[in-house]
């Protein structure tokens, strides 16, 4: 039996009161692109960060590529390629001392390094913006050289905490394009997104809410169970079921809009 590239059992994380993971238990295969979804402050990020070993979890299991997640976080973290939320690029270098600054991070030798900076700079479509400062570079490019740089020690997990956002139609098509040739070659990937589209073309989503992991499949599997037109519809049915609120129900609240008296 192959373990499963994320084991998560369980897992939790509080900040004093605030209980930011509840209870999440999660299994990726490898070669699986999964999906975390779900609304602003559900907990993604922070179960991705206990994945990466960037924060401890408070209680429950975790596994990485077999590594603990309490005992193995630096193991992890040179096994993983990982784009956090936040920009993680270095504005003030250059597109190739960028990618040259994570090959040496890695402790990738030099030659290595120049064989994978003019591969990755082709994938990333970046020929000729080699020199360009990263801080010039349009959103859709500098994600593209950020997933660039978080494959260059050839990770077997890749975990990605919204990478496109903000990016136009067509450079997040070229960006999920990447990661499905990642895919094929037997990477696994994690990633959240807002975008239902994207999250249509994951193996498998799970939905995440205030902590907790509120259902997970297949996106075809998902959408015919709660009966819904699409996963944009999922993900709308089951935040209404828990706030117990309607999303009309919010704008009727502004009756001075309307016109009404207050
Ligand atoms: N370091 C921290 N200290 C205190 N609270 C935190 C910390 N990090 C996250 N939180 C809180 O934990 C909760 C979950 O945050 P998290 O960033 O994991 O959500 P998210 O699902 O990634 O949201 P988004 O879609 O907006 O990125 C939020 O209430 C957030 O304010
Ligand atoms: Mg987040």
């Amino acid at each position: 039996m192959t373990e499963s590239v994320i084991v998560l059992d369980q897992i939790q994380k509080h900040y004093g009161d605030l209980k930011a993971v509840k209870d999440i238990s999660l299994k990726i295969e490898q070669g699986e692109i999964y999906g975390l979804l779900g609304p602003n402050g559900a907990g993604k990020s922070t179960t991705i960060k206990m994945i990466c070993g960037v924060v401890k979890p408070t209680a429950g299991k975790g596994y990485v590529l077999g590594y603990d997640v309490y005992k193995n976080s630096n193991e992890i973290k040179n096994s993983i390629g990982y784009m956090s939320q936040k920009f993680s690029l270095y504005e003030d270098l250059t597109v190739m001392e960028n990618i040259v600054f994570f090959a040496n991070i890695y402790g990738i030798n030099r030659l290595e390094t120049k064989e994978r900076i003019m591969q990755i700079v082709e994938m990333a479509g970046l020929v000729g913006r080699e020199k360009q400062l990263t801080k010039n570079l349009s959103g859709g490019w500098k994600q593209r050289l950020a997933l660039g740089c978080a494959i260059i020690h050839k990770p077997k997990l890749l975990i990605l905490d919204e990478p496109t956002a903000g990016v136009d139609p067509v450079s997040r098509r070229l960006f999920w394009e990447m990661l499905f040739e990642l895919s094929k070659q037997g990477i696994t990937i994690l990633v959240t997104t807002h975008y239902m589209d994207e999250a249509q073309s994951c193996d498998r989503v799970g939905f995440v809410f205030s902590g907790t992991k509120l259902t997970e499949g297949t996106p075809e599997g998902i959408i015919e169970s709660y009966k819904a037109k699409n996963l944009e519809d999922v993900f709308i049915q089951l935040v209404e079921r828990e706030t117990n609120t309607s999303i009309r129900h919010s704008f009727e609240n502004l009756k001075f809009i309307r016109g009404e008296a207050q």
